[in-house]
């Protein structure tokens, strides 16, 4: 049989970028002789190979993933009928095996010349999106254009990664927001990696260049299960879990005011070099991430002290509810470290809707079935107090350090609304307010009122605090617990 003999195949940027994800030589692609259909604008004149999009599956660490590349240098990787139709299968035989998807973007949208069929393509990949969210891991990385509806994929999915300089995502192009708006502004500005980081919070990760947005991913895997009902990889620890490391004991500034990087403390307490912190620049005033803890995978959320006193206000209440449902949906226990002098008053959080988004958080700790640890290292404020995985809302098991203040508020601002008509009248104010704020401080400002009415579990030596969590985890890990069925809830705007 004379057998036509096909061309050699361009070795595409999308594959090789998919070899390198994944174990080597474990890569299987699905599809690849998929081909469009369409006759319209000349398109049935063109061969486009894969139809800009290589799919298929692989390993990371021996565990099965699937996997979908876009490859602009087919018609700008733009999506079309047949293009959707590869990633959704792939998303079908991920969702029905229960294993995650890692998706790569880089395309300019929606193919034109495919009209209806590439806006029904999205459509198809969205139901995907929404329908595994919560059952399998979901990671997006952008190593080019994502413009148009097309963000809302990567939206969907539960962690985005962009590559500074390169990547770039917006729901509309600068020559469209000039037309519109007459705003000029570069794509860099408008949807740049930067932007996205720092300031919108859409991207969870941002990776300085494509080989470690690669690394990390497969690393960001290892704390994630295959699925919901999995539980989260455990790695044996080489970390001793008997371990008191004494530079707690003077790593928090008595003074309230004094602040500190609460990432030192995280870093400490959990297993050595596991903290992956999570939207590390947007909202710093929380800190957020994943961690292990003897060998298994927490969430970390932790109020940051160095930025704004670690207030908490609309973006760290989004940033941290978000952690939090990501680890309920996949069984990852929550720690959280608290030292927070309240919400952040203001206009500006009013109008932002800072009472909506506290509002999410508050939602989302109080939803969570997973077993929720906190530690109070030194305040505990309010509102704030309370939000903060406080046992009133369904905290496991709540420690304190033994330095911990928790109240309505701060003895200065507390004294100056209760005693406001004492102090006008009195001969010497500034003496008698000291004196009422010392008053204050030995009634609330410890945590002993808390620990005896059992909202404290227990009062700690900072030292002690990794080996607590992790006693305390090892006898929770298996908690269950069984909320009311019923079609969803309704998450605070
Ligand atoms: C068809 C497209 C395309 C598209 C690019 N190409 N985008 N073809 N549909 N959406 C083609 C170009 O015609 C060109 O073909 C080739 O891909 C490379 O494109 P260039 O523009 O030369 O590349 P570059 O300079 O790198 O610019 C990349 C880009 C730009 C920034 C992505 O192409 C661009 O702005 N594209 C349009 C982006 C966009 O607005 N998309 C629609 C979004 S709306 P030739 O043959 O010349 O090589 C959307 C709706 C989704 O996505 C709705 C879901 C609800």
């Amino acid at each position: 049989m004379n057998k036509e003999k096909s061309p050699p195949r361009k070795r595409s940027v999308a594959r090789a970028r998919l070899e390198r994800l994944l174990d080597p030589g474990t890569f299987e692609e699905i599809g690849s002789q998929v081909l469009h259909r369409s006759t319209d604008f000349g398109l049935e004149k063109k061969r486009l190979p894969g139809d800009g999009v290589i799919t298929g599956m692989g390993q990371i660490e021996g565990r099965p993933v699937f996997v979908f590349a876009q490859d602009r240098t087919v018609l700008g990787g733009s999506l079309g009928q047949a293009h959707a139709a590869k990633i959704t299968k792939i998303y079908d035989l991920a969702l029905d095996s229960r294993v995650p998807v890692i998706g790569i973007n880089d395309s300019g949208g929606a193919r034109i010349q495919e009209g209806v069929d590439s806006l029904g393509g999205y459509g198809e990949l969205f139901r995907r999106n929404v329908a595994a969210s919560g059952v399998i891991p979901q990671i997006s990385l952008i190593f080019g254009p994502c413009a148009g509806g097309a963000v809302y994929s990567p939206a969907l999915t539960d962690f985005v990664g962009m590559v500074a300089d390169q990547s770039f995502m917006f729901l509309t192009g600068p020559r469209v927001v000039k037309t519109v708006t007459f705003e000029e502004i570069t794509t860099e500005d408008l949807g740049g990696a930067n932007v996205h980081a720092n300031t919108s919070g859409v991207a969870h990760l941002l990776f300085q260049n494509e080989t470690e947005a690669l690394e990390q991913t497969r690393r960001l895997l290892s704390y994630l299960p295959s699925h919901c009902d999995e539980a989260p990889p455990y790695q044996p620890p080489t970390d001793p879990m008997d371990r008191l490391p004494q530079e707690l004991e003077t790593m928090v500034p008595e003074n309230p005011k004094e602040s500190y990087d609460i990432r030192n403390i995280i870093q400490t307490v959990m297993d050595q070099g596991s903290f992956f912190e999570t939207h590390a620049m947007w909202a710093p005033n929380v800190v957020v991430g994943l961690a292990r803890l003897g060998g298994h995978p927490v969430g970390v959320v932790a109020n940051q002290p160095l930025s704004m006193a670690g207030v908490l206000d609309s973006n760290a209440s989004r940033k941290a509810a978000r952690l939090i449902r990501t680890c309920n949906a996949f069984r990852i226990p929550i720690v959280s470290f608290v030292d927070v002098p309240g919400f952040l008053p203001g206009s500006d959080q009013e109008y932002n809707g800072v009472i909506n988004h506290g509002a999410k958080l508050l939602y989302a700790y109080c939803e969570a079935t997973v077993p929720k640890l906190s530690v109070i290292l030194r305040k505990a404020y309010g509102g704030a107090y309370l939000v903060m995985s406080s046992k009133h809302i369904g905290g496991d098991i709540n420690l304190a350090w033994p330095a911990a203040e928790i109240a309505v508020m701060g003895a200065k601002g507390a004294v100056e609304i209760l005693y406001a008509r004492e102090l006008r009248g009195h001969d010497d104010p500034q003496a008698r307010r000291a004196e009422l704020e010392d008053e204050y401080k030995q009634e609330f400002l410890s945590p002993a009122r808390a620990a005896q009415r059992g909202y404290i579990d227990e009062v700690i030596a900072p030292c002690e605090t990794r080996r607590k969590l992790f006693r305390y985890l090892e006898a929770i890990r298996t908690k269950q617990t069984n909320p009311i069925p019923r079609h969803n809830g309704n998450i605070p705007l």
